[in-house]
């Protein structure tokens, strides 16, 4: 019997429109474009700001573009993973509120909480449901909308967190394309320093964690940094050592869009030019879960059929890790000039 493998077969994305300046930021908080291009690399963001839609809303936008590009009927769609740290609701999940968005009648799905890595895991999940021969069309979304977990008044994290979603159908193949590997790894050590403080089990919402800004996300910038470069580099390493890949197979880098200072070091440390590392952080900023999806939205004509990648991504937990693919189809002939 033939092994089957996943294979990427087709890509969307959605950003919002508002776009949210290094200018207009310097107006709540005490801050420059200066600092922030120089210490981050992100020069606007774009944020959801109309009331009543959440997640879901760039979510269904960026997995409707590719069910039309990719020519899918959606009775077709077996299952929907949707990545994200910001759910429309506590409950239920934002992947049950596309399948009625998207009129799948034929779909179950679940979301993925791993924070920045979790289109990796979400990936990697959708890869081994295909592998396992029952499930011909899935669909992998990584979305954010950070905003609505952002605190304005803060300057350490106000510039650098942004909303987006982007989405990609898994599909069986033989061939020797796909998603061909992966190392993934979570310590639980990364608690204290990234988190948000109120809103879970362990202190649930109150005037009080209202009143003491506990409902934003909380980071010790420079702890992070540094475990984020050496975990992001060394599974990058593990993985094309496993894969017996020479620096010189590798076709495109795909980091987390979290800090282009990050970004530099890690793939200095890979020793791969820039012209091979996918960056919009200038542009869209850290979507979290978005970021890795909506690299490839981008960057989507520049891909050949065969070519080596290689994402990575770090974020709170720690969780963090790398996935090999090969990538499915000719980016300059896919139907994205359809749209
Ligand atoms: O995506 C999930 C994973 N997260 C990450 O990967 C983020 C990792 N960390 C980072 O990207 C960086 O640590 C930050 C961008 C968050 C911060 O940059 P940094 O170079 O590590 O700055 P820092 O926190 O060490 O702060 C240096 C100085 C401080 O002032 P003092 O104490 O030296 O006087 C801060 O108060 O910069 C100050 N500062 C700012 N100044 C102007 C912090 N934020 C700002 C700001 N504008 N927005």
């Amino acid at each position: 019997m033939q092994t089957v493998n996943a294979v990427i077969t087709g890509v969307g994305g959605y950003v919002p429109d508002y776009i949210l300046t290094n200018d207009e930021i310097s107006k709540m908080v005490d801050t420059t474009d200066e600092w922030i291009m120089g210490r981050i690399g992100i020069k606007e963001r774009r944020i959801l700001r109309e009331e009543g839609l959440g997640t879901s809303y760039m979510a269904r936008k960026a997995a409707k573009q590719l069910m039309q590009r990719t020519q899918t009927n959606p009775d077709d769609i077996d299952l929907v993973i949707v990545a994200t740290t910001t759910p429309d609701y506590r409950l239920p999940s934002t992947s049950s509120i596309l399948c009625d968005k998207l009129k799948l009648k034929n779909a179950f799905a679940f979301d993925v909480q791993a924070v920045c890595s979790g289109f990796l895991y979400a990936l990697e999940t959708g890869a081994n449901f295909i592998r396992s021969g029952r499930y011909k069309k899935i669909i992998v979304i990584g979305a954010d909308k950070m905003s609505s977990i952002t605190n304005y008044t803060d300057r350490a994290t106000c510039p650098i967190f942004a909303d987006g979603a982007a989405a990609f159908m898994l599909e069986p193949t033989t061939e020797n394309i796909g998603i061909m590997d992966s190392v993934l790894k979570t310590d639980g050590k990364g608690l204290p320093f990234l988190h948000i403080k109120a809103g879970g089990s362990v202190c649930a919402s109150s005037y009080y964690t209202l009143d003491n800004h506990l409902h934003y996300v909380y980071q010790e910038g420079r702890t992070v940094f540094k475990y984020a470069v050496a975990n992001m580099s060394d599974a990058c390493e593990a993985l094309i050592a496993r894969n017996n890949l020479s620096k010189e197979d590798i076709d495109w880098v795909i980091p987390h869009q979290a800090n282009q200072r990050i970004i530099s070091a890690v793939t200095q440390r890979l020793e791969v030019p820039t012209e091979k590392v996918m960056v919009n952080i200038e542009r869209y900023g850290n979507t979290s879960a978005g970021t890795l999806p909506l690299c490839i939205w981008d960057f989507e004509n520049k891909l050949k059929k065969g070519d080596n990648l290689i994402f990575t991504a770090f974020g709170a937990g720690f969780a963090w890790g790398a996935v090999y693919v090969k990538w499915g189809y000719d980016g300059s002939h896919s139907s994205q000039q359809t749209d």
